[in-house]
C-alpha cells in the first residue's frame, strides 16, 4: 500500500522544515498509547466537558477571551476567523496563503486586494507596515483586514500598532500567525498578536512541535464555536485534541520555555546569518548562487532539507525539535558552500 510504505520510509537527511518536532515525540511520548483511546463526543463544536475545560485553561494561559483547539491545521482557523468576524469587506494580501482566499469566498464577504513589495536583498515579501495599514484603510470601505505576520521567513508586523489603529477604525483585524506559536513563549521573538488582534491563528505544528495539522484559533472578539462547526467534522480526533493541550502547557511550562530560549541561544551562538525579525527561521543566501541552486547543494551533498526556497535565498525553519547538533551540522555545511568557489 503506498501510503503505508511511504510512512515506512527511512528518511536520512536532516530536516530544517516543518513539522518542527523533527520526528523527535518528546512532549508527547505516551501518544501512541493516546491513539488507542480514539473516543467519540457528541457535541463537540459547543463543548461541555474535558475539552470546553482544556480550551479555557488554554485561553488564561494565552490571555484571549477564547481559544480553540483546531484539528484542520490553520487553514481551518483562518476560515473560522473570516465567518466569526461577519466582515462583508475583507482586505486579503494577494500573495497570502490560499486559504485567506477561499475562506473570504465562504463566508460571502467582498474581498479587496492589497499588495506588498517584494524585498530584493532576500526575494521574499516583508510584513505589513502601520503606513501600509492606514494607507488602506483610508481608501477603502473594508470592515476588516487579515494580514500574515509573521511571513513565511520570519518578517513579523507592529501588530500593538496595526490593532490600535483598526480600532480607532472600527475595523476588525484577523492575524494569520501561523508561523509564530513560539512568540507568546519568548520574549526574545516578535510580539504575538494573540493579545491584540481579533483572531490570531497558529499553527502548532509548523514550529511549536506539534503532530500535524494541529493549530489554535484565539478570539477576542465573537466566539467562534458556530463558525467551526459549520466547516468541521463532527467526529474530531480526540487523541491529537489531547497532543494539543499537552503541547501548550509544555511551551508554558519552565521546561518549554528553557527549550526555546536554548535554541534561539544556540541559533544566535552559531551566527546565522538573519534576515527577518525572527531568530529562528535561518535565511541564507550566497553571493553568485540562486536560492535553488543553494537549496540543491545543502540537499545532494550535505543531507540538509530546507523549507522553502526562491531565486536569492533559502529559508531553513527551526522550532522545538531541532537540537544544537542539527545546527552545528547546518553551520558546517554553510561555511563549506561559502568556503566553495
Ligand atoms: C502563512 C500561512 N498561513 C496559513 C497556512 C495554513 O496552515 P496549515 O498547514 O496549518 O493549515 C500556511 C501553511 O503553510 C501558511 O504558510
Amino acid at each position: 500500500m503506498g501510503l503505508v510504505s511511504l510512512l515506512k520510509k527511512k528518511n536520512n537527511t536532516t530536516l530544517f522544515t516543518t513539522p518542527s518536532h523533527s520526528g523527535k515525540f518528546f512532549i508527547f511520548h505516551k501518544f501512541y498509547q493516546w491513539y488507542r483511546a480514539d473516543i467519540s463526543e457528541t457535541d463537540t463544536h459547543n463543548p461541555t466537558s474535558e475539552l470546553e475545560e482544556a480550551e479555557l485553561r488554554a485561553s488564561k494561559i494565552y490571555g484571549t477571551k477564547y481559544t480553540k483547539f483546531l484539528t484542520n491545521g490553520s487553514t481551518g482557523g483562518i476560515i473560522a476567523s473570516i465567518i466569526a468576524s461577519k466582515a462583508k469587506r475583507i482586505l486579503i494580501w494577494d500573495n497570502a496563503h490560499p486559504c485567506h482566499k477561499n475562506g473570504a469566498k465562504l463566508a460571502g464577504c467582498e474581498t479587496i486586494e492589497y499588495s506588498l513589495p517584494l524585498d530584493k536583498e532576500w526575494g521574499v515579501y516583508k510584513a505589513i507596515t502601520i503606513e501600509k495599514v492606514k494607507d488602506l484603510l483610508n481608501n477603502t470601505a473594508a470592515d476588516c483586514i487579515l494580514i500574515t505576520s509573521p511571513t513565511y521567513e520570519g518578517f513579523a508586523a507592529n501588530i500593538a500598532e496595526i490593532s490600535q489603529h483598526c480600532r480607532e477604525k472600527g475595523v476588525k483585524l484577523i492575524v494569520d500567525e501561523a508561523h509564530g506559536a513560539l512568540y507568546p513563549f519568548s520574549d526574545k521573538l516578535p510580539e504575538s498578536a494573540v493579545k491584540y488582534a481579533d483572531y490570531t491563528v497558529q499553527s502548532l505544528h509548523k514550529t511549536a512541535g506539534g503532530l500535524n495539522p494541529t493549530a489554535l484559533l484565539h478570539s477576542n472578539d465573537n466566539n467562534p464555536a458556530n463558525a467551526l462547526s459549520m466547516i468541521n467534522t463532527t467526529s474530531p480526533s480526540y487523541p491529537l485534541l489531547a497532543t494539543i493541550e499537552a503541547n501548550i502547557h509544555f511551551l508554558n511550562s519552565k521546561r518549554g520555555r528553557k527549550k526555546i530560549n536554548e535554541l534561539i541561544e544556540t541559533i544566535s551562538s552559531l551566527s546565522f546569518p538573519q534576515g527577518g525579525d525572527d531568530i529562528t527561521k535561518i535565511l541564507i543566501k550566497k553571493e553568485g548562487l540562486s536560492g535553488y541552486k543553494l537549496s540543491e547543494i545543502l540537499f545532494d551533498k550535505y543531507k540538509i532539507e530546507d523549507e522553502r526556497t526562491n531565486k536569492i535565498s533559502t529559508l531553513l525553519i527551526t522550532g522545538i525539535g531541532t537540537d544544537k547538533k542539527m545546527l552545528i551540522r547546518l553551520k558546517k555545511a554553510i561555511e563549506r558552500i561559502n568556503n566553495e568557489k
